[in-house]
């Protein structure tokens, strides 16, 4: 059982290999930042795969076996398994070659031998629309190397084809595809695959005498940035689906109870000493802000009402503290400018998280006046002096009747004090 207070880490993304030569390649330059958990089927020590639930996406690579060979490599049966209960849960899978294989026999399609290897660079032609198919659209140059092919079950579409081989690509349910083919080729992986002495011999065996340099010279037509868009929508699926899992039911209110609140040195508040009218602790509390290198302390939530009563809020800053009023400027055709205009009362929250403080604010609004939006238009940092000020610009004045002061205390013993408007003067309580 995980510790509910201890950050979850990144959910890694499980990447299989088959034979040592057959790894990701180029694929997890599109995982920038995210943990990699390797498993290594040929491996005698290699365990067992992990639980679907614990990545946030799998990558099973190629190897020469075919999905067949389960008795001289019974692993081949567990990641049949193991894809159908990624499948059932959803999780993000990419099959690459014998990968794809696998994933369509756990999809309930079939594998078996092809006319004859498809080895070398050639195009595949894609079909339909595809989040991930669709970076190599309408037809890409791409590198093969398999001899059995793939029959797709009922209600699964071929993604891809070549001349050869009808299904080159698919994607059997919403989130796991597959490719017959190597979008992750190029003239580095050719010469990796060349080096190695059985993939070299087979290579020979389907194309002859002088395969090698044939394949060296064919690799010049590939066009790695294509598939590498393709890698990059497959990363993109398995960020979501971390996201999703990390913030459903009870992993989010884990996360979110695990998150520290007032863990940061608070300033001392005594509200016997606080001044007699609101606008002057504001101005003293906004300056410690300040002073502290509070992020944004001029930054507050404004609440406005539309006509039905029914609320809206947004960030605004705050651009001064006038005639006992809180000024902010916008728009007067905006949202919160029509709903000031039915309704003229607005609710103000700034939170200033570095120091444990909230001062809430309440009350009427006024319309500043032109000199004041012409002075305010005027002071924007890319402000063009010759420039008219917009007609709509409007300078609004928070009058407040209500101002809450509130201390966060580490103990729990936070302070409020609250200030109210009764007949023209300020009293002052403690909530
Ligand atoms: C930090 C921050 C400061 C902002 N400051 C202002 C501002 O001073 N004036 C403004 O009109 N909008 C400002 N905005 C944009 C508003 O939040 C809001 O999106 C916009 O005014 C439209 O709101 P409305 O449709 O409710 O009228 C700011 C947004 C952020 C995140």
């Amino acid at each position: 059982m995980p510790d509910a207070a201890a950050p979850a880490a990144p959910l890694p993304l499980l990447v299989v290999r088959h034979v040592p030569w057959e790894g990701p390649h180029r694929i997890l330059d599109a995982f920038a930042g995210v943990p990699v958990r390797g498993h290594d089927a040929f491996a005698p020590d290699g365990g067992p795969l992990p639980p679907v639930d614990g990545v946030r996406g799998a990558l099973l690579m190629g190897g020469p076996m075919s999905v067949h060979d389960t008795a001289a490599h019974p692993w081949l049966a567990e990641e049949v398994r193991w894809l159908r209960d990624a499948l059932a849960a959803g999780v993000p899978v990419l099959g690459v070659c014998l990968g794809a294989q696998l994933l369509a026999v756990a999809a309930g399609g079939r594998v078996g031998p092809g006319p004859a290897p498809e080895i070398g660079v050639a195009p595949v032609e894609v079909l339909g629309d595809d989040p991930l198919l669709g970076a190599l659209a309408p037809s890409a140059p791409v590198l093969h190397w398999h001899g059995e092919v793939i029959e797709l079950p009922a209600g699964v579409a071929p993604l891809a084809r070549s001349a050869p081989t009808a299904v080159q690509a698919f994607r059997a349910g919403p989130r796991a595809w597959g490719t017959l083919f190597h979008a992750e080729g190029d003239a580095e992986l050719v010469e990796r695959w060349l080096a190695e002495p059985s993939m070299a011999a087979e290579a020979r065996a389907a194309l002859g005498d002088g395969a090698e340099a044939r394949l060296r010279a064919s690799a010049a037509a590939l066009d790695p940035a294509r598939g590498d868009a393709l890698f990059r929508a497959f990363a993109h699926e398995c960020a979501a689906h971390a996201a999703r899992r990390d913030t459903t039911g009870d992993a989010l209110r884990a996360r979110l109870r695990a998150l520290p609140v007032f863990d940061v040195d608070l300033p001392p508040f005594d509200p016997a000493g606080a001044p007699e009218r609101p606008e002057e602790l504001f101005a003293m509390w906004l300056l410690e802000a300040i002073d502290a290198g509070v992020h944004e302390p001029h930054a507050m939530d404004l609440g406005t009402v539309d006509a039905d009563g029914r609320p809206s809020g947004r960030t605004l800053i705050l651009k001064g503290i006038a005639d006992g009023g809180w000024e902010f400027a916008t728009d007067r055709t905006s949202r919160k400018g029509h709903e000031l205009a039915d309704r003229p009362w607005a609710a103000m929250t700034f939170h200033w998280r570095e120091q444990g403080r909230q001062v809430r604010v309440r009350g009427r609004v006024l319309d500043a006046g032109a000199e004041a939006a012409a002075r305010d238009h005027r002071a924007r940092p890319t402000a063009d002096p010759a420039e008219p000020v917009p007609e709509d610009w409007v300078v609004y004045r928070l009058l407040p009747d209500e101002v809450e002061f509130w201390q966060a205390d580490r103990g729990r013993d936070h302070v409020r004090l609250h200030y109210r408007l009764d007949g023209g003067a300020w009293r002052r309580d403690r909530l």
